[in-house]
């Protein structure tokens, strides 16, 4: 059994520094990288960015493609892989905290009224607003799996009143949950601010669409972390010149890097981070090393995907 590091595009020095890390997590195991790849059929795993489209087909005894990452809806699209190939992401908790203080600090800045001031003071103008109050305020979390959860808390506990929205039911103190696209529509009428962060699924593709962002609040703010193909872009700044939403943060957008003639870098309603989110990823390769430890031992795998349901 031997583990093939191929981040694809991030290249072979990051290859090589991962394949270290691995090793001192499984000091005896056969870690390779594309340079040292030697018998492509003793290859059990992969950990990937991409997975090339050759590989499949070069490495027959293929079992577990491992992503080094989150979103794996470019692995199930995958033109080659085969379904019997399982695959599993990771889930650092690093990435979490992270994207939940990502949302956190965008709704503090619209609450506070941050960008307003920044330009005052660039004309020396001193202009009291009334800031918003946490515990008046209506944030809605789509999405309570890993990172949802601990943003809805994080909100929860910054004093929001929080509302969450998931696939089937789940409880969290203090959060009023909902769940199924119909509770949706409702739940976008009642918050100030939307925090968008889902898996990109067949369910969840263009979700946000003229419909739905027209059952927004006046006013509102839609942040979204998860992936760049839950909105209807179009359709979004459409929605913004109407004010329903007022503004949008989008950390991810359907075309990345956002192409510079894109009209979302210069709409007034915009504010665009590039992917940077869940940047901390913590100590995320031990899992990966796990996995492998797993596979091997024909024991159940961490963080497994679900092809059918596309997360
Ligand atoms: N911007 C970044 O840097 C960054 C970093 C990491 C991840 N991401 C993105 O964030 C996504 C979510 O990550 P995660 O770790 O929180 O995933 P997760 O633990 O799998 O949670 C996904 C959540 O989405 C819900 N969901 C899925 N389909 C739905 C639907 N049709 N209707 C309502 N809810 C639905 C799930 O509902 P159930 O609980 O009912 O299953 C679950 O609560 C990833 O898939 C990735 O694309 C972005």
């Amino acid at each position: 059994m031997a583990l093939l590091v191929d981040t694809g595009t991030n290249g072979s020095l990051r290859n090589t520094e991962i394949a270290a890390t691995l090793r001192q997590h499984l000091p005896t195991a056969d870690i390779r990288t594309p340079e040292t790849i030697g018998a492509s059929d003793e290859i059990t795993m992969i950990a990937v960015g991409a997975l090339r489209e050759d590989y499949p087909q070069r490495l027959p005894n293929l079992k577990l493609v491992q992503k080094l990452g989150a979103g794996v809806e470019a692995l199930i699209a995958h033109p080659t892989l085969p379904d019997h190939i399982r695959i599993a992401r990771l889930k650092p908790d690093a990435s979490a905290q992270s994207i939940a203080e990502w949302f956190l600090a965008y709704i503090l800045r619209a609450q506070r009224q941050m960008r307003f001031y920044e330009n005052a003071q660039s004309r020396a103008e001193w202009s009291p607003q009334p800031p918003a109050f946490a515990p008046d305020t209506s944030v809605g979390v789509l999405g309570l799996g890993h990172i949802g959860g601990r943003t809805a808390k994080m909100l929860r506990a910054v004093g929001f009143r929080v509302i969450g929205w998931s696939r089937s039911p789940k409880q969290i103190n203090g959060v009023t949950c909902l769940h199924g696209a119909a509770a949706l529509p409702d739940l976008l009428g009642q918050c100030d601010h939307v925090c968008a962060i889902l898996p990109s699924t067949p369910s969840t593709r263009a979700l946000f669409d003229a419909d739905l962002l027209a059952a927004m609040k006046p006013g509102s703010q839609l942040l979204n972390a998860g992936r760049g193909d839950l909105i209807d872009e179009t359709a979004l700044i459409a929605a913004l010149d109407q004010g329903k939403p007022a503004h949008a943060v989008l950390d991810v957008t359907r075309q990345e890097p956002l192409p510079s003639d894109s009209p979302l870098w210069h709409h007034p309603g915009v504010t665009i981070t590039p992917h940077v989110s869940g940047w901390h990823l913590g100590n995320a390769l031990s899992d990966v090393a796990e996995n492998f430890r797993r596979l091997e031992a024909g024991a159940p795998l961490l963080h497994e995907i679900n092809r059918e349901l596309g997360y």
